[in-house]
Order: C-alpha cells, then sequence, then structure tokens
C-alpha cells in the first residue's frame, strides 16, 4: 500500500470533541444546543442513521428529540409538525430523515423549515448561500470532505478536483465548495463520455456515486487523493465504497477506506451544524 489513509473516525473523534466544548460552554450560558430528527415511516435504513445521529446527539452534549410518525401521516400534518419545530426556542437544528413516504412532498418539507435551523444544508437558502459565498448551513456529506482534505493540510489552489456524481445532497455542493477552495472542478455523471480520461487528470476524486467500483486503480493518477462516499454492500454483504480501495490504495497518495473514513464524517458534521445554529441563536439574543 502506497497511499496514506484519512481516518473518518479518528477526525471525527477530534471535531466531536470541539463540539462537545462548544456544548458546554453554551451551556454555561444557560442555553442547551438542541437537534430535532423527525422520522417517517419505518425504512431500516432511516431507523439506523436516525439512532447514530440521536446517540451522537447525546455523546456529545447536545439535546436531541426524536419524533416518529408512521407512514401514513400526511404531508399537512409533517408541515405542521415543522412548523412547530421552527417556532420551538429549545431546538436550533431540524432534520426530516429522507426518503419520506411517497405522498410527501420531500421538497416542499424541506422549503417548511427555517433556513436558521437547516442544518442538513438541503433549504434552496442553504444551497444558494452556499453557490454565492454568503454564510449558512453546508451539506454534512460533502462539508466532511471538505474537512478530511483540510486535516491532511491539502491546498487546492490551482488543484484539479474531478467529482463523480451530482446529486444534490453530494455531488454539486462538493464541486461548489472544491471551487471556493480555488479548485479547477470537473463534475462526472451517468452520462460522461470517458469517465477514466477525467480522472486520470485528477488531483482530488471525490467519488459520489452509490455503485460499487466506479473507480478503479487504472482511472487514477499516482499520487492522487481519492476520498470515497459510496456505501453499497459487496457480493460477501460486506459494507464497500464507491472505489475499488484494495486496487486504488496502491496507486493514491491518500485515501479514504469505508467504513471508517466520510461515513463518520457525515454525523460529524451535523453535530457541528447543529453548534453553529445554537450559537449563531444566541449571539442574536
Ligand atoms: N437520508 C440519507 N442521508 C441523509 C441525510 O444526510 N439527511 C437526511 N435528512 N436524510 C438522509
Amino acid at each position: 500500500m502506497t497511499a496514506q489513509l484519512i481516518n473518518g473516525n479518528e477526525l471525527s473523534r477530534k471535531l466531536r470533541g470541539e463540539v462537545a466544548e462548544r456544548a458546554a460552554a453554551l451551556k454555561a450560558k444557560g442555553i442547551t444546543p438542541g437537534l430535532a430528527v423527525v422520522l417517517v415511516g419505518d425504512n431500516p435504513a432511516s431507523q439506523v442513521y436516525v439512532r447514530n445521529k440521536v446517540k451522537a446527539c447525546e455523546d456529545n452534549g447536545l439535546h436531541s428529540v426524536l419524533e416518529k410518525y408512521e407512514a401514513s401521516m400526511t404531508e399537512a400534518e409533517l408541515l405542521a409538525r415543522v412548523d412547530a419545530l421552527n417556532q420551538d426556542p429549545s431546538i436550533h437544528g431540524i432534520l426530516v430523515q429522507l426518503p419520506l413516504p411517497a405522498h410527501i412532498d420531500a421538497q416542499k418539507v424541506i422549503e417548511a423549515i427555517s433556513p436558521a435551523k437547516d442544518v442538513d444544508g438541503f433549504h434552496i437558502a442553504s444551497a444558494g448561500a452556499l453557490m454565492t459565498g454568503m454564510p449558512g448551513f453546508w451539506p454534512c456529506t460533502p462539508y466532511g470532505c471538505m474537512k478530511m482534505l483540510e486535516s491532511i493540510g491539502y491546498d487546492l489552489k490551482g488543484k484539479h478536483a474531478v467529482v463523480i456524481g451530482r446529486s444534490n445532497i453530494v455531488g454539486k455542493p462538493m464541486a461548489l465548495m472544491l471551487l471556493a477552495k480555488d479548485a479547477t472542478v470537473t463534475v462526472c455523471h451517468s452520462r460522461t463520455a470517458d469517465l477514466k480520461a477525467q480522472t486520470l487528470q485528477a488531483d482530488v476524486i471525490v467519488a459520489a456515486v452509490g455503485k460499487r467500483n466506479v473507480l478503479t486503480a487504472d482511472m487514477v493518477k499516482p499520487g492522487a487523493v481519492v476520498l470515497d462516499v459510496g456505501m453499497n454492500r459487496n457480493d460477501e454483504g460486506k459494507l464497500c465504497g464507491d472505489v475499488d480501495f484494495e486496487g486504488v490504495k496502491e496507486v493514491a497518495g491518500y485515501i479514504t477506506p469505508v467504513p471508517g473514513g466520510v461515513g463518520p464524517m457525515t454525523i460529524t458534521m451535523l453535530l457541528v451544524n447543529t453548534i453553529e445554529a445554537a450559537e449563531r441563536d444566541a449571539a442574536a439574543r
């Protein structure tokens, strides 16, 4: 193996420690930072994610409220809950777990969240803030990727970054964050004509497709930094990313493992956004 690992668990421990300190400082002023997590229906993966988010809050001095509703909940009922949480002064961050049942318009629900409490960074106001360089909340997964690059002291100025995937949650915001740090950014996707020709040019590659082996060793320039956002299962049922880790680690300069890479960073950045929301609220009082 030539690549150095970027350990998401280790970096998360450090950043969560900082969150816990900031939470303690707020508590000393009589403010307990609070996150509301709303889960509709019984998607098993969502239940695990939500449990992990609530536990991460408890472990780091944040107050969390988990609201669970039947899949039969109406859109109007959910919008009413979001509105109540918007008004609730003990709640600084609101997260509505996706996916929502098909009869609920997820975008409409996201737009109902107050941008000041949009710790997922999914509201169009948050997306617009990211695009224009204004203060706002950044989506947690790409934000975590930026922290991983920062942790290795990587200077993006003038570097070529290739993002594979163009989702609103990862690919597009990732590209904007890299651009804001003066990288030259290429966004590739399922219709890209020659993906390998693009990735071979890259100093930094972020794979965020949700498919195994999207990036293999022959597609990576020696020494490149490879961040793997994928969360897939291999034929043996083991967790794996979008990157062929065994092959790519022999070529890359840095690589994130799966599990233990970008995954834990997503929840960590949710905590960071929530503490930030609470601090902004405290400053505005
Ligand atoms: N579903 C999968 N990932 C996420 C996430 O980061 N936030 C929300 N709200 N739902 C998700």
